[in-house]
């Protein structure tokens, strides 16, 4: 292999994340959700490492199921958003997923299918996210009906909009709504995220969904969760060094310009590897034990680094973006964006590693 940029997936970090959370949560079951290739860490690797932990997985599409299910994943597969045709219910059924229902157009669908070939499904309910979703009113109907077609109550599943606030009156509202739909119709109940298993006890139901902070990110805005371990550390390492003069500019644009004499790193990472090219100057990355900034704008392959007050460092010497000493949150921070966004965009280009510690 040429370049060493690569994305490190730390598995014992993974198996503790989930654990910690599963064991937040420990009434009901936690499923772990692997959409968007597991938020970029390689979902395949991710359900294979988390499958002795975990009662089920969910993802957003049907084709990110059958990725899994052609992997040997077997258990519960639960697809977020659902059918968007019939012959994808029909799909489910073989393929014993379970497609989140949650409008009239997938119901129809559902009713037409022939029975041997209708796949169990949840009901999404909106309760305030105004997104996806039966609203409270029609849900009642929907249930009756299922529970005539398969003689079984489905899983009622909903899904908050500020659960990353602790003391967000909406989301005491969105639970307080789904739990009398619960308590009316006595289906089983799927509502929390991360940030509801982390912060919002009340919201924890039969089937807790956790993504984020499996992956070690924070899953509160305000409240730091002190346990999560990072589990994707993404590296590249540094190709060239170059002494510049003051005055001297880097990169694209000449967005950074040398206030002194200084020395420069250039990295072999860019934005078609995911990092993000909105960065701006100043962005920590880690390099033997210091942190260099970011100088100039990320090219497509490379980025520069002013390394100037930090020890000079090597040719091929390791340079860190986000991981074990330097978080994604801090990264995303800078970036403007959140967590979730910097590791799904990790590309295909960068190789998943898979570690034991042990
Ligand atoms: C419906 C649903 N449930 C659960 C999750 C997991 O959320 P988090 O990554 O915040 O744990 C998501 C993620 O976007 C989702 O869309």
């Amino acid at each position: 292999m040429s370049r060493q940029t690569q994305a490190i997936i730390d598995a014992d970090a993974l198996v503790h994340n989930f654990t910690l959370l599963s064991g937040m949560a420990s009434g009901g079951n936690t499923m772990a959700v692997i959409k968007a290739d597991a938020y970029g860490h390689g979902a395949v690797a991710v359900a294979r490492i988390l499958k002795p932990y975990c009662q089920g997985f969910a993802v957003a599409i049907t084709e990110e199921a059958i990725t899994l299910r052609e992997a040997g994943i077997e258990g519960p597969i639960v697809i977020l958003e659902g059918p968007h045709q019939q012959a994808e219910l029909e799909l489910a059924s073989d393929m014993h997923f379970i497609p989140v229902v949650h409008q009239h157009q997938q119901l129809a669908w559902l009713n037409a299918c022939a029975q041997a070939k209708r796949p169990k499904v949840w009901f999404k309910i909106d309760s305030g996210m105004h997104r996806l979703g039966f609203s409270l009113q029609e849900i009642g109907p929907v249930v009756k009906q299922y529970t005539t077609l398969f003689r079984e109550k489905p899983v009622l599943i909903t899904h908050l909009a500020c659960a990353d606030e602790t003391d967000n009156h909406f989301t005491a509202q969105q639970i307080h709504d789904f739990e009398n739909v619960i308590r009316e119709t006595q289906c089983a109940a799927s509502i929390a995220n991360s940030p509801a298993v982390v912060g919002w006890p009340q919201s924890h139901g039969d089937w807790n969904r956790v993504g984020i902070a499996m992956y070690g990110a924070q899953p509160l805005s305000k409240k730091n969760t002190p346990l999560l371990q990072p589990v994707m550390t993404l590296q590249a390492s540094i190709i060239a060094i170059r002494h510049l003069k003051q005055g001297d500019t880097v990169g694209y644009g000449q967005q950074w310009k040398a206030k002194r004499p200084s020395v420069i790193a250039t990295v072999g990472i860019g934005y078609a590897d995911g990092y993000p090219r909105h960065c701006p100057n100043g962005t920590p990355v880690y390099i033997n034990g210091y942190q260099g900034k970011l100088a100039g704008r990320v090219s497509m392959d490379m980025i520069s680094v002013d390394i100037t007050d930090i020890p000079l460092p090597a040719i091929g010497d390791t340079v860190e973006l986000w991981g074990k000493h330097l978080l994604v949150d801090d990264v995303a921070r800078c970036a403007g964006t959140i967590s979730y966004e910097l590791l799904a965009r990790i590309s295909p280009r960068v190789p998943r590693l898979v570690r034991w510690q042990s």
